[in-house]
């Protein structure tokens, strides 16, 4: 990758780095020290820099705080087996990043800006990217309105900032989800493809009510039928029929994860059948009658796989048996090796950082 952008480093004098353990992480709680900011003002990007970790100044007429233009998006750098330091297919992010963008009609962040200040940040932050094997140093890129005007309207000033927290690993216990056909994440011709912070906050009433009711999660249908598996939380969500991998169809409802792409690319070169289709809540129902469902999981960036151990439709649940050699497991562990360095990484997903 070529280094192209100018981005001014100013290190903190005091690291926090040897105070943690990093043994008891808890995810997103602890900061590394520095933090990457970038303004967009006048139609370009200026001021780039990486400086110590702090409080932000901003206007109280800050659009971003008013009318929701805010994306973000989640990845994590890993340490592997020989050592070195690399961000997982950060390119397939900047993407959903300029794409997130474009949906709320915000400035779009260069490549090599976005790319470069990721890779100086992580430079700068290697200490943070744990060492102990599944664990990780989670990064958010991010962007809001910082121009201050009440009045809604798309905003000229805007900054777009990464900042990043160590993460210990995340061993997935089984979740109980339950379909939603009430509440509704995202609508067709919505945002629900952007990762724009509306749709979270949107989501959080019913994922309260589902807990409250014994759940861990629900499975989003779509919106104007809910006879249609659409995702699940902050995953995308995924079955197998059979011997055949299946997993909604994207659509602007559903949000394109790195997880979803990387797993069905591997499914597929390990010899397994992979759909990328509809599926009704009619069909799963009956295959969880039936027993065709044999595996139900999430795929994201934080757990990478969820194992789901029973889905609740319309008041019935139904349990899936979740053997330790599930295919799940296997695609888990392709990709864990490829991260980490086991496994030859042909697809070219691992961004190498050098210190
Ligand atoms: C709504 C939603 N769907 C799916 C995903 C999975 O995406 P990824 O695999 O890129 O983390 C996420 C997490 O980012 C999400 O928030």
């Amino acid at each position: 990758m070529i280094v192209t952008s100018n981005i001014q480093i100013q290190k903190t004098t005091r690291s926090r780095v040897h105070e943690v353990d990093f043994s008891k992480l808890e995810f997103g709680k602890l900061s590394t020290d520095h933090m990457f900011i970038a303004e967009y003002r006048n139609g370009e990007w200026q001021d780039a820099r990486i400086v110590p970790f702090s409080n932000l100044s901003l206007s109280p007429f800050a659009l971003g705080l008013h009318y929701g233009q805010t994306i973000f998006e989640g990845m994590k750098a890993f340490r592997m087996a020989d050592g070195q330091i690399s961000i997982f297919r950060p390119e397939k992010n900047f993407e959903r990043f300029n794409l997130s963008a474009r949906r709320m009609c915000m400035a779009e962040v260069p490549k090599d800006l976005f790319i470069d200040a990721l890779h100086q940040f992580v430079a700068l932050e290697h200490e943070w990217v744990p060492k102990a094997e599944g664990s990780s140093l989670y990064l958010r890129p991010f962007m809001f309105a910082t121009e201050a005007r009440l009045g809604v309207k798309a905003a000229d000033e805007y900054y777009f900032m990464i900042v990043a927290s160590p993460v210990g690993p995340y061993y997935s216990q089984p979740v109980k989800v339950k379909v939603e056909t009430e509440y509704v994440r995202a609508a067709e011709g919505g945002t629900g493809h952007a990762k724009c912070g509306g749709n979270y906050g949107a989501s959080l009433y019913p994922a309260m009510l589902a807990k409250k009711a014994g759940f861990d999660q629900v499975l989003w249908t779509d919106a104007k039928t809910h006879t249609h598996i659409e995702e699940s939380g902050t995953m995308n969500v995924m079955f197998r029929f059979g011997d055949v991998v299946v997993t909604p169809t994207l659509s602007s409802s559903i949000l394109d994860g790195v997880t979803r792409d990387s797993i069905l690319t591997l499914a597929e070169d390990m010899g397994f059948g992979v759909e990328e289709r509809d599926v009704t809540v009619a069909e799963l129902e009956q295959r969880l009658q039936n027993g065709s469902c044999k595996e139900a999981f999430g795929a994201g960036t934080a757990a990478v796989i969820a194992p789901i151990e029973s889905i609740n439709i319309q008041g019935e649940s139904y349990r899936l048996n979740i053997q330790p050699d599930a295919l799940m497991f296997q695609l888990k562990k392709r990709l864990n090796d490829i991260r980490l360095g086991y496994t030859e990484d042909v697809y070219g997903w691992n961004y190498i950082v050098q210190p």
